[in-house]
């Protein structure tokens, strides 16, 4: 066996160990690769735990004083660049006690009552509050775009498809707007798991909270971990405190969801851009070429997010999967939640950004999309409707049609150009008012159902869309 140099013992090894883990141990056990991006959030949660001591007599109010300067100085070295983190001490919380305590003796005293369990737990939560701020404000700028996108194009019909066959003529803003309610109840999912995991877990120690008279509502409060009418919001069973990662789960979960909704866009993109529909060009900026074919114009921005909803979907289960044997409480498994975390986060927020992106460059060719919305054949349905308010069951009705689309296939000619007489032949209610069934503007005002696309109802959800968002991004 392949033997390694002791590493020089971390804070974390008390007196208890005779010297520092084997060098492959320490690299193994490492986060500060990963985990150093918390810092900011850590310095928070390790200032409010400062105030608090303070509060209770454990520190002075000139050692918390000295520990908010020393974090002063150590935040402004991290923005500079210039500081040095360290794999030997494992994460970013000793990293940054350790440095601290470097400059600041008191720092000495910052662990009072607090483990790296509830610590971590305090950060990620923390972290996550502000990556969820910032993900509600990228899905706010998509539907604009969605909306902005529909609304720039609001005359234009296409076929709307069901099994990939074309079904009815829609408004492609109509299309569009789907994809905003279905952002919407992503919002909405988000909005949820922000309150639930927008409560203070610091205070449960390692798993057992302290023997210290600590005011964790005192914390609470420092840290906005507060209700709507300003009450603290605190954990309230330590065990739960330190091991619970629901929100986690929860977050990638409401992501992975989010990313197969861009998902699904991505491919409606892709498929519009083809050569075969031909209803949208990209503009070259966003797209890329073949290194061999020159002609190719590649839609990659939409592929890619249809790709990286694969990796998101992988982070939930990966988290599951982590979580499904764990006993009570801390395990050290719990480290591998955080990339799997920060993984999902980016590629949610960066798809989200670049969709929206590509979507301001992208115009349609209404020409392209009026022509395939004009296949008679989408109008079967209202050829149908028409026999019913001529007073016709619909069951009959639709195999009427079925008869008339049977007969226009085998006279070889399209449904709008079958004659009164051959209509009245194959049932006599058709009348000689039968071929304005056909005109599409016309059948486009006739959806003036709730929710459908009709010309109308259309304009208002544009309407509606535009005022909501609008509001919502000022
Ligand atoms: N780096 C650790 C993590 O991410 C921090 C908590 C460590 N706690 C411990 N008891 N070793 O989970």
């Amino acid at each position: 066996m392949k033997k390694t140099t002791p590493q020089p013992a971390p804070v974390s090894r008390s007196g208890r160990f005779s010297g520092g883990p084997a060098a492959d141990v320490a690299a193994f056990s490492e986060s500060i690769s990963f985990d150093w991006r918390l810092w900011r959030h850590d310095i928070l949660g390790s200032l409010a735990h400062a105030e608090m001591l303070q509060k209770i007599g454990v520190l002075t109010r000139a050692e918390c004083k000295a520990i908010a300067l020393g974090f002063d100085e150590i935040t402004a070295e991290i923005v500079a660049g210039k500081f040095q983190w360290k794999p030997e001490l494992e994460d970013v919380h000793m990293n940054l006690e350790a440095e601290l305590t470097r400059r600041v003796p008191a720092g000495a005293k910052l662990h009072t009552a607090r483990s790296r369990n509830d610590q971590v737990a305090l950060d990620v939560r923390l972290w996550l509050r502000d990556e969820i701020d910032a993900l509600h404000a990228e899905l706010i700028a998509l539907q604009s775009s969605l909306v902005a996108l529909g609304a720039r194009h609001a005359d234009v019909i296409i076929p709307g498809y069901t099994h990939l066959q074309r079904a009815q003529p829609v408004y492609f803003a109509h299309h569009l707007l789907a994809y905003v309610e279905m952002l919407e109840r992503d919002h909405s999912r988000l909005g949820g798991c922000f309150e639930r995991l927008n409560v203070c877990p610091l205070g449960s120690g390692a798993i057992a909270g302290s023997t210290l008279p600590i005011d964790r509502e005192f914390v609470a409060k420092l840290l906005g971990f507060v209700d709507a009418k300003g009450r603290p919001l605190l954990t309230q069973n330590s065990m739960d405190g330190v091991s619970d990662r629901d929100f986690a789960v929860e977050f990638c979960a409401t992501a992975a969801l989010l990313a197969v909704h861009l998902s699904r866009l991505a491919e409606d993109v892709i498929l519009w851009a083809s050569a075969e529909f031909n209803f949208i060009k990209i503009a070259d900026a966003y797209t890329t070429g073949s290194s061999l074919m020159p002609q190719k114009k590649n839609p990659d921005i939409a592929e890619l997010t249809r790709g990286k909803s694969a990796r998101v979907i992988g982070n939930l289960v990966a988290l599951l999967t982590l979580l499904k044997g764990l006993p009570m409480t801390y395990n050290r498994d719990l480290q591998e939640d955080k990339e799997r975390l920060f993984d999902t986060a980016d590629t949610v927020r960066a798809c989200v950004r670049l969709m929206a992106a590509m979507l301001d460059h992208t115009t349609v060719k209404a020409d392209v999309c009026r022509a395939a919305a004009s296949d008679p054949q989408l109008l079967a349905t209202d050829l149908a409707d028409y026999l019913v308010k001529k007073g016709m069951p619909f069951r009959q009705a639709h195999h009427v049609v079925g008869a008339v689309v049977g007969f226009a296939e085998q006279a070889g000619k399209p449904l709008d150009q079958v004659t009164v007489a051959e209509f009245q032949k194959i049932s006599p209610q058709f009348g000689a008012d039968v071929a304005e069934t056909f005109q599409l503007d016309r059948a486009m005002q006739r959806r003036a159902v709730i929710g459908a696309p009709g010309t109308k109802e259309v304009k208002k959800q544009l309407a509606r869309w535009q005022s909501k968002l609008a509001k919502l991004s000022s």
